[in-house]
């Protein structure tokens, strides 16, 4: 028989093991903030946002307008060809990026040119004309922020597509007045034409022209728009330029016949209606789609100065036509929902206070608040306006929450009206208490707040 090998096990060496007490690794993390730029939206902004919205909405079903939604993310040409290649917008501030697929991508920065599209994509031609469409929604310019300048920023907009009659520019027009008149706000309306592609080309001649024989005297921006782009010499803010600026030729002078009736149409409609407005020969838009009527829409006070526009608009013929769609000739106005709501909340602070209650239903212990729960959902149901804070368990915290809410009465549900079925009012101004039955709460305090109100 073999011998078995007999392994001795190892002998292990005793390692005294220092007992140290782990010090807790304290680890700094920076919190994400927003994106330079993009700001949230606070509960205490949303009553201004919502005013505004509502009063919007009311108008464009008033005036026979339809929603529309479109993407957020469009194919970067869209703009480049629509808002055009020249302009800020394009050139400095769009959000392009390439996507998975390798497709240039563009976060949009305008709504219209994406209306436009979703209008050929879908035939809208087919459908009876003038096509009336309104959006809100999220734009994005990758612009220096400031106070009222964002890189996220939300628009509400209505555009009439397939209409060259200027009573739809004249409509947009009453519309914007109308919206701001309701929200309280006092503006001023800066209105031009900027003529058809045939006239506004003899009146870039005689601009450029104009500037030649001052070259020395305007900015390094200027001298290059005048080869470039020269409608824009007359959005130039610089100070040096001013004199020049000063003295350019009139727009209004170089109207072609029909650009000309159009316009005095339009300007016709608003003496009718009683709207005021200002004729601004150097209003001329940031987007190079626009053709003939150009307006813009200021506070009071803020007219013309730079990031106050509360929105601006115009009518743009011939973008159907750039993108490759039949002709359509349409007109379209967008106002800034931050500038906008900044100025209600200016103007009218009281509308973020929260409005009364009739009901404030407290509650006593688990079991009562299930009770309380179900009592709360039968005076909702019944429309009643009431309130709770089921997370809070004392009293006297629940009480002072329904005074805080202006409630007219609380109703306390507690251990012991859980067993007898009742439940205790409080007239919360005379602090008298009574005791009804649960069941017949919803009708009794429907009946109190009736005899309150009569
Ligand atoms: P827009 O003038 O570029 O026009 O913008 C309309 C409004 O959006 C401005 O008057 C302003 O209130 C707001 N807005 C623009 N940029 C910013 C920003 N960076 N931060 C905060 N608010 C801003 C358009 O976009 C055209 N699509 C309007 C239009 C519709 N034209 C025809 N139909």
């Amino acid at each position: 028989m073999k011998k078995q090998k007999v392994v001795k096990k190892p002998k292990v060496k005793e390692v005294k093991v220092e007992k140290t007490v782990a010090e807790p690794v304290k680890k700094v993390m920076a919190t994400p903030q927003a994106l330079r730029g993009m700001k949230d939206i606070l509960p205490a902004e949303q009553p201004f946002w919502l005013f505004v919205a509502d009063k919007a909405r009311a108008l464009a079903k008033a005036y026979s307008f339809e929603k529309i939604e479109t993407p957020v993310l469009e194919e970067a040409g869209l703009f480049i060809r629509s808002v055009g290649k020249e302009t800020d917008i394009v050139e400095k501030e769009m959000y392009v990026f390439e996507d998975l697929d390798g497709a240039k991508i563009a976060l949009r920065p305008e709504a219209t040119a994406s209306i436009v599209r979703a209008y050929l994509n879908h035939g809208m031609w087919n459908l009876p004309q003038p096509v009336r469409l309104w959006y809100q929604g999220p734009m994005f310019r990758h612009e220096r922020p400031q106070s009222g300048r964002y890189r996220q920023f939300f628009q509400l907009g209505f555009e009439i597509l397939g209409d060259t009659n200027p009573v739809a520019d004249a409509l947009l027009i009453l519309m914007a007045s109308n919206l701001y008149k309701e929200l309280g706000i006092n503006t001023s309306i800066q209105l031009n034409s900027i003529g058809c592609p045939t006239c506004r080309e003899v009146y870039k001649t005689e601009l450029v022209n104009h500037y030649k024989a001052h070259r020395s005297k305007v900015c390094e921006s200027c001298k290059k728009r005048m080869q470039r782009n020269p409608l824009r010499l007359l959005d130039c803010k610089e100070e040096q330029c001013q004199t020049v600026k000063k003295d350019i030729p009139q727009i209004l002078d170089f109207l072609c016949d029909p650009c000309r009736k159009h316009f005095m149409s339009v300007l016709e409609y608003l003496e009718e209606l009683g709207i005021p407005y200002f004729l601004n020969n150097t209003l001329v838009r940031g987007l190079d789609y626009y053709n003939r009527t150009v307006f813009e829409i200021y506070s009071v006070g803020d007219d013309g100065a730079a990031q106050s526009a509360l929105g601006g608009g115009g009518r743009y013929d011939y973008l159907a036509e750039t993108l490759g769609g039949r002709a359509t000739p349409a007109c379209g106005f967008a106002l800034g929902l931050e500038r906008t709501a900044s100025k209600v909340k200016e103007i009218n602070p009281a509308l973020a206070e929260k409005k009364k209650i009739d009901i404030f239903i407290a509650q006593l212990g688990d079991l009562a608040r299930r009770k309380a729960m179900v009592l709360f959902e039968n005076f909702r149901k019944a429309g009643v306006k009431v309130a709770e804070d089921f997370c809070r368990t004392g009293l006297r915290a629940q009480l002072e929450i329904a005074d805080k809410l202006g409630a007219r009465y609380t109703l306390i549900v507690g251990q012991k009206e859980l067993q007898d079925g009742t439940v205790i009012i409080r007239d919360m101004e005379s602090g008298v208490q009574e005791i009804i039955d649960f069941n017949k709460a919803v009708a009794d305090l429907q009946k109190k707040l009736f005899l309150n109100a009569s």
